[in-house]
């Protein structure tokens, strides 16, 4: 059975329920998935899975401290244990999947990207390629403003049902890539 690891954070559960459909698409691909709001996943070694999945709100262009502290660790120790090479040697069998969600109010997806970009090279660095990137649009809660009139519109109640279904779907689809 293939390895799944799924850390993420939420703070007002967008992408809670984006994580939870990711481990519905992965467990009905037949993946042994281990999931974890960061807290028990400290220790936890991107090598020992098959896919390694990141997921978090975008926070001012960047995913929040939290998230950023759990890859800087996992970075320091790879690094002290010399895995940070010139051209980053891929490691066979080993794969990421980085996702935010993001309600993009002043400039769209332009603000998500350089959150996903930066956390990506923590797993191309360490040999690791990023299958995927998902940028999931979700409602910027107790923002009222910012839901209804920022670039992306009315984005309340997102991510909806339906793309919480996709998600699950995409999931899916992502077991064949591994
Ligand atoms: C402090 C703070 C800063 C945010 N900064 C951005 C931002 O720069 N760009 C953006 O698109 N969304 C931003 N958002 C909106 C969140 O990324 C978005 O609502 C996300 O889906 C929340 O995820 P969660 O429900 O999992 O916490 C911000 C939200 C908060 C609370």
């Amino acid at each position: 059975m293939k390895k799944a690891l799924i850390v993420y954070w939420s703070a007002t559960g967008n992408t809670e329920k984006v994580a939870m459909a990711l481990k519905d698409g992965l467990v009905e691909g037949d993946m042994d998935v281990s999931l974890f709001k960061t807290k028990g996943a400290e220790e936890l070694d991107y090598f020992d899975y098959d896919l390694a999945c990141v997921g978090f709100p975008v926070y001012h262009f960047h995913p929040p401290d939290i998230i950023v502290r759990f890859l800087k660790s996992r970075f320091d120790k790879y690094q002290k244990e010399k895995r940070i090479l010139p051209c980053c040697p891929i490691v066979k069998g080993k794969n990421a999947l980085v996702f935010c969600t993001y309600s993009g109010p002043h400039s769209g997806i332009d603000e998500a990207l350089p959150a996903v970009k930066y956390t990506a090279q923590f797993f191309i660095h360490v040999g690791i390629p990023v299958i995927n990137e998902w940028y999931i649009i979700g409602e910027f809660h107790g923002r009222e403003d910012l839901s209804t009139r920022g670039k992306l519109g009315d984005i309340r109640g997102k991510p909806s049902a339906e793309d919480l279904d996709k998600i699950r779907k995409d999931a899916l689809k992502l077991v064949s890539k591994i």
